[in-house]
């Protein structure tokens, strides 16, 4: 090969080598971009493989919930910006407020028309004293009619047939929200909690710390996952689950609440609760208190917070000999309501009666004195529903 065909055949290679460079550049990007994907598409996997076996016992395999034990997270609630019934509700505020602008001046028109002629004569009759007060009031008012006839819009009547027209389309919005279980008086999740950051980080601080403070709304609280905070779950672990999570945002935003299983409750510091004690008196007669409705699995946790449990349920507790907490349902069917001290009362009133004023009857066998006298005082009548219900399941 002579020199000029080596120096040809140099260059020729350089600049395949330059174009193959550059072609792998200009895909490099594309190249990343499906790699980025399949990595979170196997991150989400994991995640749905961990949400199975840690997550689903409570918050149920589809995320939707489970009555009384954890809140729905595949939820609109936790993805929307905003409550469409709040929205909606504030529409409707909104096109009243408008309302009544346009009917107040309708009625300030229509009493300045019917008036006008009797302020004028008034005025009329007063104008020989020119200087007096009567008459410069009456001269006003006659001023303050006639601007109310000359302000006045012709198309009132019309707007407010409108205005009325477009009351009933938001109204109707916002019935058609309630119905599939919107709560107009509520926020979004994140704004209840008053949480400014992303929903990224909510999730994962929740999951690295758990809720330990919500108790007394859940049976069980949300626990600590992550290993820094002595849970079992590495920190790529918890990426996964806070990626499979966020991968339910599509359908969690065309949800409606009917379709989940548990809401959200209220945090802990909504406003004060009301006691029976304040609601009722300090000594409320159990027969005429509502007592249904209570949720059996808030009561089971109120019993152990409010120490319920420690006197009735623990072998060794205060009231364990006379009244356990196991078979409470039955004995007071059976043994309570047969002795006529307690005659005429329902195994619920007998139960709110014991918790209200226990030493009004005690138990055969035990001493008054014993159990404390002051849940009147310290239980709100929800509580008291609550609790009922749960010693219900005590059969
Ligand atoms: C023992 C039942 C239980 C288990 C198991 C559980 N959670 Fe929870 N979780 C809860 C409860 C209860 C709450 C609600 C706490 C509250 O209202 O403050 C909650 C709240 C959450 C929240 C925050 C929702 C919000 O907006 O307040 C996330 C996110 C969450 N859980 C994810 C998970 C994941 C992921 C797992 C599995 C690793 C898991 N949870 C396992 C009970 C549980
Ligand atoms: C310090 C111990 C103690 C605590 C705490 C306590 N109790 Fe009692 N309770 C007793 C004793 C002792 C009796 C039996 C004496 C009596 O009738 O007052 C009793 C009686 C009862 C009875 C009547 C049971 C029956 O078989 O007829 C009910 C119901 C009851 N308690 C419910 C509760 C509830 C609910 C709580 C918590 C909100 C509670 N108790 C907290 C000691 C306690």
């Amino acid at each position: 090969m002579n020199i000029q065909n080596k120096v040809l055949l140099g260059i020729g290679s350089f600049v395949g080598i330059m174009l193959l460079v550059g072609w792998v550049a200009i895909n490099e990007p594309a190249r990343m971009e499906v790699f980025t994907e399949q990595w979170h598409g196997r991150s989400v996997e994991r995640g749905a493989a961990l949400f199975l076996s840690s997550c689903a016992t409570c918050h149920n395999a589809d995320g939707k919930g489970q009555e009384g034990r954890a809140p729905a997270l595949q939820n609109p609630m936790l993805f929307l910006t905003e409550n469409p019934a709040k929205v909606a509700k504030a529409k409707v505020a909104d096109l009243q407020t408008q309302l009544k602008t346009l009917t107040d001046s309708q009625t300030a028109y229509d009493d300045a028309v019917k008036n006008l002629p009797d302020l004028e004569a008034k005025r009329d009759q007063l104008a020989s004293n020119p200087d007096s007060q009567e008459y410069k009031d009456a001269v006003s008012a006659v001023e303050t009619a006639q601007a109310a006839v000359r302000n006045y819009d012709p198309n009132t009547p019309q707007k407010v047939t409108d205005m009325n027209t477009q009351i009933t389309t938001a109204q109707s919005d916002l019935d058609a929200l309630v119905a599939q279980g919107w709560e107009p008086d509520r926020d979004v999740r994140l704004v209840e909690m008053g949480w400014g950051g992303t929903l990224a980080d909510y999730i994962e601080g929740t999951l690295i710390s758990g809720r330990p403070a919500s108790k007394f709304y859940w049976p069980q609280a949300m626990p600590n996952w992550a290993q820094s905070t002595g849970g079992p779950l590495r920190p790529d672990e918890i990426q996964n689950l806070v990626d499979f999570i966020l991968n339910w945002q599509a359908d969690a935003v065309k949800l409606t609440p009917n379709d989940l299983n548990q809401q959200f409750k209220l945090p802990v510091s909504g406003p004060p609760k009301q006691t029976i004690a304040q609601e009722f008196g300090a000594n409320p007669d159990v027969t005429t208190l509502d007592l249904s409705g209570g949720d059996a699995a808030n009561g089971q946790s109120l019993y152990a917070s409010n120490a319920c449990q420690a006197c009735h349920a623990v072998e060794g507790g205060a009231a364990y000999p006379f009244a356990p907490t196991p078979g409470t349902w039955t004995r007071v069917i059976d043994v309570r309501l047969k002795d006529p001290a307690n005659a005429g009362l329902t195994p619920e009133q007998y139960l709110a009666h014991s918790i209200l004023d226990p030493n009004a009857y005690i138990v055969p066998g035990a001493s008054a004195g014993l159990m404390p006298q002051t849940f009147a005082s310290s239980l709100s009548i929800q509580e008291l529903r609550d609790i009922i219900a749960y010693l219900a399941t005590q059969q």
